[in-house]
């Protein structure tokens, strides 16, 4: 079994809000994240296979870009994710939830190849997701 790792950068805005609480609970759970404010970001999709024996690839790469760009990347990038994504219009947009997003819409979608991880860097912080557990 062979894994890959493609990364991709975007950039996107958020604010870690629940619409269900008063201003003042949102500032206690979330501190100053209730306040809109951006990241960079960067996506690592890794998918495992077997290499094909004629092109030695286990995914081409152009065509993985293409399918993350037009599921995710494309949909995440330079949005404000609270308003602009419809999942996260009740799901509070924070990087664990946005690893779960990636995966939701990539698993089963990438012919030939697994998904094996989603990790998504948001400055100094890292999660990891390797959908649900059997
Ligand atoms: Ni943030």
């Amino acid at each position: 079994m062979i894994y890959v790792t493609r990364m991709i950068h975007f950039c996107a805005a958020h604010r870690l809000y629940d619409a269900t609480l008063s201003e003042e609970e949102n500032r206690e759970r979330f501190g100053e994240c209730a306040n809109l404010h951006g990241h960079d970001y960067t996506l690592e999709v890794t998918v495992a296979g077997e290499p094909d024996e004629r092109t030695g690839m286990l995914v081409h790469l152009s065509k993985l870009d293409t399918i993350v760009c037009e599921r995710v990347v494309d949909r995440l990038d330079h949005k404000n994710l609270n308003v602009d994504v419809p999942v996260f219009s009740d799901v509070v947009p924070t990087i664990e939830m946005l690893a779960k997003y990636v995966w939701e819409e990539l698993d089963g979608g990438i012919p030939e190849v697994s998904l094996h991880r989603v990790r998504i860097h948001e400055d100094d912080l890292t999660a990891d997701y390797y959908g649900e557990a059997d």
